[in-house]
């Protein structure tokens, strides 16, 4: 018998697993390590993750709820969330708080576990810059283990857990410090436009992204997707120049000494901008983001992003890699 995973994930394409375990505390994944089975995956708002096909294992399904401040002094507080907290509704939770930090990544789907996980980050904010420890459970020792901003090696769209720490740490509780006296950062064009006024609030901050956010990715529940499906590439300063040569417009941001384009942007000048093929595409609105157009099978949308990799790669010479988690290839 198989369970199907369905109703578990944003891109909505029909893929089953073993078995579901639902996960509400520390306790249930120990109760879970003693049955000794070695497959299984971690899955809390299923919004960064691509079934290309049916997995095997068991499905943990985090819902661990709970949202506590463990310290406090006169700059901030030390916020302790469980990892399988909405991130959305952490950072309404923070705002009405009137606590800074987090107001940037307003409505980025998924859990609050998932965040370090590839340290999400948008409107120029990662979740880094407010991170201060995360809690694991290690699930080949059975010991939980506290993690650190230097142990989480951040990158960007990139953590320890995404590469060497893969699939061997369940994260259950990331805390952060948010702090009573932040500074808006309203850098991105399109957050200022909409910050006409002074800015005092977070909220501000929050429903300026949310605005911008809901024009211009589709919404899962609509439409299925996993936001932006590459990362936007770091190329080297000499690929760069000879680009700029070509094409004066290229979108580029400076990325220590490298150069970040717009994946984006890339795609849709390779013709992709709201292509529909077959059951999938991508949106009208950001290339970038692939879409089910209802009946899409994971196996159609990855083949589809192979196809995107390879046009992108023989138009300008960049390798596009993935963002979203490939499962059950
Ligand atoms: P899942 O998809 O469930 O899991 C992702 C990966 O993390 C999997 O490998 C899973 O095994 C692992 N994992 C999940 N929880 C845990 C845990 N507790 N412990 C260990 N491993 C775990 N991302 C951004 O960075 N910025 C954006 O602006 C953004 N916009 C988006 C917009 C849309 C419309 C969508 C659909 C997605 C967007 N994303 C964005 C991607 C996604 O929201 C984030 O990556 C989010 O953090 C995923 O959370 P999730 O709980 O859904 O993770
Ligand atoms: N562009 C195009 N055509 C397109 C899409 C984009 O020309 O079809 C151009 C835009 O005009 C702009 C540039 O590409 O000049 C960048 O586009 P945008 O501002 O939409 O941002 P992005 O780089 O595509 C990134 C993140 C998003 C995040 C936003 C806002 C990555 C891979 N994506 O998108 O994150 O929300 O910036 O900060 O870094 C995600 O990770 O899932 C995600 C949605």
């Amino acid at each position: 018998m198989m369970t199907s995973l369905k109703p578990f994930h944003t891109f909505g394409t029909q893929a089953n697993c073993r078995q579901i375990v639902n996960i509400y505390s520390v306790q249930d994944i120990f109760d879970f390590l003693t049955k000794g089975e070695n497959d299984f995956l971690i899955l809390g708002g299923g919004s960064n993750v691509l079934f290309a096909g049916d997995y095997q294992g068991t499905v943990l399904l985090n819902r661990m709820k709970g949202i506590e401040v463990i310290d406090e002094d006169h700059e901030g507080l030390l916020v302790s969330a469980a990892s399988g907290e909405i991130w959305h509704n952490f950072v309404m939770w923070s705002v009405a708080h009137q606590l800074w930090g987090l107001e940037n990544m307003a409505l980025i789907p998924g859990t609050v576990g998932a965040a370090p996980m590839q340290n999400i980050g948008a409107y120029g904010v990662e979740q880094i810059s407010a991170f201060h420890s995360l809690e694991a459970i290690d699930l080949e020792e059975g010991t939980t283990r506290i993690f650190y901003k230097k142990d989480c090696a951040f990158g960007y769209r990139d953590s320890y857990f995404k590469q060497e720490g893969k699939g061997r740490y369940f994260i259950t509780k990331v805390n952060y410090l948010l702090s009573k006296k932040g500074q808006a950062v309203i850098d991105y064009a399109d957050v200022k436009a909409l910050l006409t006024e002074d800015v005092t609030s977070p909220l501000q901050v929050a429903e300026a992204v949310i605005s911008i956010r809901t024009k211009k990715l589709p919404d899962p529940k609509k439409i299925g997707n996993a936001g932006s499906f590459f990362k936007n590439p770091v190329v080297n300063n000499e690929l760069f120049e000879k680009l700029k040569t070509q094409y004066d417009a290229i979108p580029h941001y400076p990325a220590g000494e490298k150069i970040k384009l717009a994946a984006g942007w890339l795609i849709d000048q390779c013709g992709f901008k709201g292509k529909v093929v077959g059951n999938t595409g991508t949106y009208q609105n950001q290339a970038l983001v692939l879409v089910n157009h209802g009946n899409a099978s994971g196996m159609e949308i990855y083949q589809f992003a192979k196809e995107i990799q390879g046009a992108v790669l023989e138009k300008f010479g960049v390798e596009l890699e993935m963002e979203v988690n490939i499962i059950g290839q």
